[in-house]
């Protein structure tokens, strides 16, 4: 079935979107089920990219629609402030259930961004609260991506992202990437090379002295910048370095959460432990806005001093805690265990990483990186051009029937966890074909 593109398309200004070039040639989605979107010309399109690194179960999922209708029968609204519903002190159990012993505490938020915002000023205020009102620093990392707020943006290391908005918050720095394609290009799984940049922290710690730092903010994968993955013991040099030092390690798992690398969360699959934890995207298997931060016992404690009538955090939305979110939340990991999907990666891993790494010779292909359900196809750039290869990759994925993701010059995938080894097999059939047509 067609759908008519809409005559007017100039009042919807959109994100992240070359907004004139769209509008020449619009790309409209219609509809969606498991693997497929539908688009406004008739066409089935796999959805290669989980919806944009959020639908991990697949899109249309029953159980997740059904409760969302129940609920919003129910009760449509509930203030967070002072107020609450059953459903949402079930839904922090759970979700801290997912996580190792002493990460015990949820704040609810709407998205990424603002589990970022909430995670940087738990950790400002804990600080505050245990008496060191000097730890105000906070360490991103280059290539970071932390969503598109203030404080986020200022831990975030993706300079186009950056420029436009002045000095951003004081009292940040940035450590070194982890990206070494001249050691680790074509690794399989974790590059073996680089654990020594964790080490760039000792560098800031000597510069700004220790008492002053509050917390290092990373993605243990770096997603949107291109999927990075860490090298072998960096994530724990890390680890250690904040311990020694009174730091709070924050682990921003808006994409490495919920089954992307074949274990519940990067933590899991690491082995690396944080005070706090950012997720939002899969917690609701993309289809209402929620995000959440998970926080360490002795952290969320460090609030609950003084007297016990006293707001202890002044911080939350209007939409905290949603009853629809929370809905939505409950029943996709209701979904998520019913089918196992945050531990799927190993039965897939393997074939994912095999099938990939087969598109290394192929045209302008510089660099393959995977793990768990999520890989990266680097290309070389066109001189001059940066990021048009992909673009064109891009192209001519949808044109082929693949909704595929770009960052840079990097093709990103990240797949449902509910895709198939043919499934699997069939995207990256296509992927060969298109780049042996690109310029
Ligand atoms: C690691 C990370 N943090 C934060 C965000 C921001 O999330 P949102 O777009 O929901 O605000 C993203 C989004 O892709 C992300 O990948």
């Amino acid at each position: 079935m067609v759908v008519p593109v809409p005559t007017d398309l100039d009042a919807y200004w959109m994100p992240f979107t070359a907004n004139r070039q769209f509008k020449k040639a619009p790309r409209l989605l219609v509809g969606a089920d498991r693997l497929y979107y539908t688009t406004h010309d008739g066409r089935q399109v796999m959805d290669t990219i989980s919806g944009l690194w959020c639908v991990n179960a697949g899109h249309n999922r029953p159980r997740i629609v059904e409760a969302i209708r129940r609920q919003v029968g129910e009760m449509d609204y509930a203030p967070p402030f002072q107020m609450a519903h059953p459903q949402v002190f079930e839904l922090a159990t759970r979700l801290a259930g997912l996580f190792p012993d002493g990460l015990e505490h949820v704040f609810f938020t709407n998205s990424g961004s603002e589990s970022v915002e909430t995670a940087l000023k738990i950790a400002l205020a804990a600080h505050r609260a245990r008496g060191e009102p000097g730890r105000f620093r906070l360490i991103g990392r280059e290539r970071g991506y932390h969503g598109v707020n203030f404080g986020g943006l200022s831990v975030g290391g993706i300079g186009a992202n950056r420029k436009a908005f002045g000095p951003l918050l004081p009292g940040v720095d940035h450590l070194r990437h982890t990206h070494a394609p001249e050691r680790n290009a074509f690794s399989r799984g974790l590059p073996e090379h680089g654990a020594e940049f964790a080490d760039d922290l000792e560098r800031l710690i000597a510069l700004h002295d220790p008492s002053t730092i509050a917390a290092v903010i990373v993605e243990p994968v770096a997603g949107s910048t291109g999927v990075l993955l860490p090298p072998r013991g960096y994530l724990e040099r890390l680890r250690a370095l904040c311990t020694r030092h009174g730091i709070f390690l924050i682990f921003d798992e808006v994409i490495t959460g919920f089954g992307r690398l074949g274990a519940p969360f990067a933590t899991h699959a690491f082995g690396v432990t944080p005070d706090l934890v950012t997720v939002a995207k899969g917690l609701t298997n993309g289809v209402v806005p929620m995000g959440a931060v998970i926080a360490s016992r002795g952290i969320h404690d460090a609030f609950m001093n003084g007297p016990g009538e006293g707001i202890e955090f002044f911080h939350g939305y209007t939409y905290s805690g949603n009853p629809i979110a929370t809905a939505a939340a409950l029943a996709t990991l209701d979904t998520y265990a019913e089918e196992g999907l945050l531990t799927r990666g190993p039965e897939l891993a393997g074939f994912w990483e095999d099938s990939l790494h087969a598109l290394r010779g192929l045209p302008h292909v510089i660099d393959i990186r995977n793990y768990g359900l999520v890989g990266a196809i680097e290309l070389d750039p066109i001189p001059g051009q940066p990021t048009q290869r992909a673009t064109q990759a891009f192209l001519k994925a949808y044109e082929a029937g693949f909704l595929i993701r770009t960052t840079g010059d990097t093709i990103a995938l990240a797949p449902p966890l509910i895709a198939e080894r043919e499934d699997l097999a069939r995207l990256v059939e296509g992927l060969a074909t298109i780049l042996r047509t690109l310029d």
